[in-house]
């Protein structure tokens, strides 16, 4: 069957950076014939203290047999990222261009901030860190949500050289213990508690939990700084006179419990009163770090990924403005929270590289109502919309007459990221939201990847609903059969890259090991994503979803064995298996089979009770949709556990095919009939 192919409408066309296939595959040509050329054109924009040199422009070895993986790009040039995204910006006359409207999780609750104002108050905090004694190549810890303030501290860390390390404030305190243990973070920066939706969030209670957990660990962090962001809140609604929706008298009574350890604890406020608005920046390698993220292993120990200044700036920037075709007056509008990758590149470090102006938002697209999205592109006459598959189908359920309330004629590229999107959700947004008029940028990539690596370009590529369609500029992607035999034309298989583009990861954090067999010992010479993909007749991506351990719910990545080893550690609990189960909203699931101990009862007590360790180990996005009790499970002789089979069970689905390797066949049937009824 043929695909239906949606060709760029011609008003998104005639001012694109790239107007057509055959200029994207010129562009490309040159990207993979001539790197150093196509990259330096790109680097010219940015300052570089210490100059580019080209006979050391790109470097790297991918094949473990001839000795160690590194990737290294624009060696022996120094700079520094956040001198690029403020202090050049301002020298080009984007002083008072704002760079981020910011939207609370309230609607009256908003503010902004220029590019004069953002560099002003990084200086400052960049000097709070410093009376803190952090120091180049220092980590910072940051648990914060979507305030402007976290665009601070990482522009600040990064001004003095310092690494900084976001963990989602969705994580558990024990999440946040192990990486605050696992990268030996000397501060840790975060807010008093938040508002998501109608949720309050006491963040600084969750840290000084982990703080604690970690000290137990054998790490203890010096300094935690506070902003005063409830309170801040609350304030401001006794200002008004009307009575508040909820979040009020919640907040005020909170503010007070704040917890708190002097010798260690201090206001955001307090700091900054006396900071020094002014600090030069610390001109850094290319190849120094700039960030770790953690991003899910197969085992239960955080797996920081890092990534370097030089080669990262240059990615963020470039995919930013092409894969969005970003220009002066756009306002662009991304979803995600900081807290994850498509964060940092897309809210933080591409759009700052381009002098552009964004939208922050604090809230869910729930609160106050299901049309907050469209209200706040209304508002503010967003051009590019970037959010995730998840919440698209999440609000197509609330049917058409929300978007159809506003008038959303201001967009020209609609994103999305972090799953595959299904064509009736791509076709729905492209209706929908984008009125047909929009390019959608379904864009492929990992925390691993450090930017888009897989995307249309808008009003270049024609789109099919639910691909990727086709290589960034720099990136050379291959699909691999199971023995490492390339897949020549139409087919499927494993999706690996045969050589680094600028943004790709540098190592895991502290294990590089770690890294060489995550990435590269399953096929010699290939960086491994670990996703599968097809190509069809066009030459067109389409990703098929993880071929790993790893599952996606709502665009968050887990491995099963994380959730497994959580679910095991019970002390009524001899085994688990976990695997993921096809779901509307979620993309997918998490339906776990528990055996007990011997003797022990499995109840809807300990069903809960292994929920909330999930939820406490891991984190709340990573709760288990069901939890069914299995008196064994399907083993082979060699004692390996069929997933294949289990997952069938979970979908309720009999055709389970072969079992004749099975040590006992008869499992198969007990856990058909044991499926809980409300699964
Ligand atoms: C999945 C998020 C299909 C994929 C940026 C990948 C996608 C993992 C897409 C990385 C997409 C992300 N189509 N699958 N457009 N985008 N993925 O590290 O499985 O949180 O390996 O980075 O999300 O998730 P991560």
């Amino acid at each position: 069957m043929k695909d239906d192919v949606y060709e760029p409408k011609p008003h998104v066309s005639e001012n694109a950076y790239v107007r057509s296939m055959i200029e994207y595959r010129k562009l490309y040509r040159k990207s993979i014939e001539n790197p150093v050329d196509f990259w330096s054109d790109i680097a010219k924009q940015f300052h570089w203290e210490t100059p580019i040199d080209r006979q050391k422009f790109w470097s790297y070895n991918f094949d473990t047999s001839k000795g160690p993986v590194y990737v290294k790009w624009l060696e022996g040039a120094t700079t520094n990222i956040c001198y690029n995204l403020l202090d050049r910006n301002i020298r080009l006359g984007l002083g008072d261009k704002i760079a981020f409207y910011w939207e609370g999780n309230d609607p009256e609750d908003y503010s902004r901030l220029t590019y004069k104002k953002l560099r002003e108050e990084v200086c400052k905090f960049a000097n709070v860190l410093k009376s803190k004694g952090v120091e180049k190549g220092d980590r910072v810890a940051i648990y914060m949500p979507m305030v402007l303030e976290i665009v601070v501290v990482i522009l600040a860390c990064s001004r003095i050289g310092a690494v900084h390390s976001i963990v989602f404030a969705g994580f558990s305190a024990d999440a946040l213990a192990d990486r605050l243990v696992d990268s030996q973070c000397k501060v840790l920066i975060t807010a008093d508690s938040v508002y998501r939706g109608e949720k309050l969030l006491h963040l600084k209670a969750i840290c000084d939990t982990a703080m604690d957990k970690a000290k137990e660990q054998g790490h203890e962090v010096k300094h935690c700084i506070v902003v005063r962001h409830l309170q801040r809140l609350n304030a401001f609604f006794e200002s008004k006179t009307q009575n508040h929706n909820g979040c009020n008298g919640d907040a005020k009574n909170h503010y007070d419990e704040t917890p708190w350890n002097d010798d260690r604890d201090s206001w955001w406020h307090d700091e900054m009163e006396d900071a020094d608005p002014s600090c030069y920046p610390v001109w850094v390698s290319a190849e120094d770090p700039l960030f770790m993220l953690y991003t899910s292993g197969s085992t239960g120990k955080p797996k920081g990924v890092l990534h370097t200044v030089g080669g990262y700036l240059l990615y963020a920037a470039t995919t930013f403005k092409y894969v969005f075709d970003y220009k002066p007056d756009d306002v662009y509008w991304c979803t995600a929270d900081v807290g994850w990758i498509t964060g940092h590149s897309y809210v933080i470090y591409g759009p700052l590289a381009n002098g552009a102006t964004s939208v922050m938002f604090e809230g869910t697209p729930f609160y106050p109502n299901v049309d907050r999205f469209w209200a706040i592109i209304n508002k503010y006459k967003v051009n590019q919309f970037y959010t995730a598959p998840t919440a698209i189908r999440a609000l197509m359920k609330y049917g058409d007459e929300h978007p159809q309330k506003y008038d959303l004629s201001s967009l020209r590229v609609l994103g999305s990221v972090g799953e595959p999107i299904n064509p009736e959700a791509w076709l729905w947004y492209y209706k929908l939201i984008g009125n047909e008029q929009c390019s959608i940028a379904d864009t492929f990539w990992q925390t691993e990847t450090g930017g888009h690596v897989i995307t249309p370009l808008p009003g270049c590529t024609p789109m099919k609903p639910g691909s990727a369609t086709f290589p960034f500029f720099g990136v050379q992607p291959e699909l691999l059969d199971e023995n490492g035999e390339k897949i020549i034309g139409e087919g499927e298989g494993y999706l690996v890259f045969n050589r680094p583009w600028p943004g790709i990861m540098r190592t895991v954090y502290g294990d590089h090991k770690r890294f060489e067999e995550t990435y590269f010992s399953r096929f010699p010479g290939y960086y491994c994503t670990g996703d599968g993909a097809r190509r069809d007749a066009d030459g067109y991506l389409w990703i098929t979803g993880r071929i790993d351990d790893k599952l996606n719910v709502s665009g968050h990545l887990m491995s099963t064995a994380e959730v497994e080893s959580c679910l095991t550690e019970h002390p009524s609990v001899t085994e688990a298996a976990v695997v993921s189960r096809p779901h509307p909203v979620k993309g997918e699931c998490l339906y776990c089979f528990v055996t007990p101990n011997d003797g022990i009862e499995f109840t809807n007590k300990l069903a809960s009770e292994l929920s909330k360790s999930v939820r406490e180990k891991i984190g709340p996005f990573a709760m288990p949709d069901v939890i069914q009790y299995a008196p064994g499970l399907p083993k082979t002789r060699s004692g390996k556990i069929m997933r294949r089979i289990l997952r069938k069970i979970a979908i309720n689905d009999r055709n389970v095919g072969d079992t004749s390797t099975l040590a006992d066949e008869s499992i198969v049937e007990i856990l058909f009939k044991n499926r809980p009824e409300n699964a």
